[in-house]
């Protein structure tokens, strides 16, 4: 069983799948109630963001008779930003092979770089390696080398922003298996093998942010959540007919929003 909750700015998603054994998933409860408390992506109100999760459980729980204990859990807002940053060892070893020892070295030199204390990393991916000035290489273990370097992609966030999500979710009784940057996750959701090798863009648009995930060679190279959404959207209609929110929120989604495809 796989459960992911997706904190949104307008709704809460709680998926609960099932990984059959030849790996496919098959998605057997799905809660989605609106979401209050929260505004652009970050918790603002903790009482009502936990009523908005345990709903979300409830429901997916109804669908699936599954009982929930543990779940992923997405981070967005727009204070989740993220940076490259490369280490390099020499790689150790009386045969000089690479080993993941050197790899684990090489990546842990490549998170000292400074991030302030009020940050908290939630991702540090490896890219790609330079095995003495190769470049390009994706797995240098066992390879032969005197130097290895390694490319990271590290995503951080406001550390009390995460722990206000963090909050929420455990009261709601839920333990956390791993916070996931929902940018990346939206990549990981969408694309192909194919399209993040080549180079590609995600954007999911939600309410009050948009996720941003660029990709190239197979890794992220960039991630980012610009501070707007379809709320914006809604906002300047309601001014530009001088009607209120809900009115312009129907008129963009139900009258003249519907031959868009949904993904989000
Ligand atoms: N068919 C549509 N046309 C235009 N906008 C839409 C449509 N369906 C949803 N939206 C907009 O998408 C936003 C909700 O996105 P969603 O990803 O569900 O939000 P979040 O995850 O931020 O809570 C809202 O602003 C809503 O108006
Ligand atoms: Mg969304």
């Amino acid at each position: 069983m796989l459960v992911a909750i997706d904190v949104g700015t307008s709704k809460v998603v709680t998926l609960i799948g099932e990984v059959t054994r030849d790996g496919a998933l098959t998605i057997i409860g799905k809660g989605t109630p609106a979401a209050t408390g929260l505004k652009k992506g970050v918790v603002i109100n903790i009482d009502q963001t936990v009523a908005s999760i345990r709903s979300a459980i409830e429901r997916a729980e109804r669908l699936s008779g599954y009982k929930l204990e543990s779940a992923f859990v997405g981070v967005g807002g727009s204070h989740v930003e993220s940076q490259n940053s490369r280490g390099a060892v020499a790689v150790s070893g009386p045969r000089r092979e690479v080993s993941r020892e050197d790899i684990e070295r090489a990546t842990e030199v490549a998170r000292a770089v400074t991030i302030p204390s009020n940050r908290e990393v939630l991702h540090v991916l490896p890219r790609g390696f330079v095995v003495d000035g190769q470049e390009g290489v994706k797995d240098p273990l066992g390879m032969s080398a005197i130097r290895l370097e390694v490319e990271t992609h590290i995503v951080h966030a406001s550390a009390t922003a995460v722990q206000n999500l963090t909050k929420c979710v455990q009261l709601s009784e839920v333990r956390i298996d791993e916070l996931v940057a929902s940018s990346l996750a939206a990549g990981e959701a969408v694309l192909s093998a194919t399209e993040r090798e080549l180079g590609v863009a995600v954007a999911d648009l939600g309410a009050g942010t948009t996720d941003l995930a660029l990709f190239m060679d197979g890794s992220p190279l960039h991630t980012a959540v610009l501070p707007i959404g379809g709320h914006n959207v809604t906002n300047d209609v309601a001014i530009g007919l001088k009607t209120n929110l809900i009115a312009a929120e129907e008129m963009k989604m139900l009258r003249h929003g519907r031959s868009v495809t949904r993904r989000g």
